[in-house]
């Protein structure tokens, strides 16, 4: 188990990464504690979950809704908690997400722990501070951005995800290596099988550089302000597109998105060859599509429709070479012909 610390200027947050759930109550100090979770996350798991009341929220990204936030509100009211209560989010993205954001506006914040329960939430959802729900289709329109006080990382949790929700954590896993650290991309060409496999060492070790990667990121960054936490948004501008309008996994889609920006990045001048085909060989290998046959004009309209697009330029993350991304300001024309 190691400890790491992310200092933001929305808060502190301490990481226990390779701790186990059955060690959380060690953490949580005085004060009341309330745990939400979702009906699959306690079907399996409840019996590491420390004593305290359980809320069950809905699961899937229609329950990331204002109407599941005042489900909680209601709640925390009933449960008399107050700002010395610590609330406890155990699941995947959309569980620590929503709770994330529940407890942050309650009594203007409470205390909050995240057990991220999904490889993705460990290595993205959870991590950062950013929280919210959809709204009118719009996905994160409503959030704050406001660190935890801690993350804990159980890896024996993964063990009864599918293999389609593993393989959309290591497709962030393969983002944070290609925009910033070269050996854990190398690492993860060697030995993506093992970690995929849940051996411990190397599930460990590619968790822990992910989150090395995303809280250096956020520590000089949080508000997104400098271009800085935009390099974690590699593969996904066209990967929410490709999302919305194919309905691909989140992972499958950033995996496409991903090679197709490599390309991008060779046809600017910016990155080799060798280093774009490394990248598509060690998604495919991971069983992450890396092409796909889809209308190109309705995901260049879908692109446009982004909310953080201005005019017909968009910045995009480039990468110069594996571990060294860099933002471009991009035609979206441009685009269009490269696709
Ligand atoms: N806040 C952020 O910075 C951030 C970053 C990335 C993604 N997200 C959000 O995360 C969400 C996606 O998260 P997700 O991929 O974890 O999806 P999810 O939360 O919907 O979880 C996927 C499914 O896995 C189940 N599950 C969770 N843990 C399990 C376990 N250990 N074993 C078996 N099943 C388990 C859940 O019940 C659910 O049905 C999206 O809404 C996305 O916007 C947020
Ligand atoms: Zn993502």
């Amino acid at each position: 188990m190691r400890i790491m610390q992310l200092d933001a200027p929305s808060g502190t947050c301490t990481l226990a990464v390779g701790e186990s759930l059955a060690n959380l109550a060690s953490y949580c100090t005085s004060g009341k504690t309330v745990i939400v979770t979702d009906n699959n996350v306690r079907r399996l798991h409840a019996n590491k979950f420390p004593k305290a009341e359980i809320i069950e929220i809905e699961r899937g990204e229609d329950a990331k809704t204002l109407a599941t936030v005042h489900q909680l509100y209601e709640k925390f009211l009933e449960l008399e908690l107050d700002r010395s209560s610590l609330v406890i989010a155990i699941g995947g993205g959309i569980v620590c997400d929503v709770t994330a954001f529940a407890a942050s506006t309650y009594l203007r914040g409470m205390r909050l722990a995240l057990v991220p329960t999904t490889l993705l939430a460990q290595v993205d959802a959870s991590v950062g501070g950013k929280n919210g729900v959809n709204f009118k289709g719009y996905k994160n329109l409503i959030g704050t951005i406001r660190q935890p006080e801690l993350c804990l990382f159980d890896f024996d949790l993964l063990k009864t995800l599918s293999q389609q929700e593993l393989r959309n954590g290591f497709a962030e896993i393969v983002k944070c290596g290609a925009i910033a650290d070269a050996n854990l991309f190398a690492y993860l060409e060697q030995h993506h099988s093992e970690a995929f496999s849940h051996k411990k060492t190397a599930i460990e070790k590619v968790v822990y550089d992910s989150l090395v990667v995303k809280t250096d990121i956020v520590a000089k960054d949080e508000r997104e302000e400098s271009g800085e936490r935009m390099k974690l948004n590699f593969g996904h501008t066209l990967g929410h597109a490709i999302e919305k309008t194919i309905g691909l996994p989140h992972g499958e889609a950033i995996s496409i998105g991903m090679v197709a920006v490599a390309n991008l990045s060779v046809a600017k001048g910016l990155l080799s060859n060798k280093d774009a085909e490394r990248i598509e060989s060690l998604l495919k290998k991971i069983g992450l599509p890396t092409k796909l046959d889809y209308d190109k004009s309705k995901v260049i309209d879908a692109v446009r429709k982004d909310k953080k697009r201005r005019e017909d330029d968009i910045n995009f993350v480039l990468l110069e070479k594996i571990g060294k991304a860099k933002i471009e300001k991009i035609n979206i024309n441009e685009l269009e012909g490269i696709l």
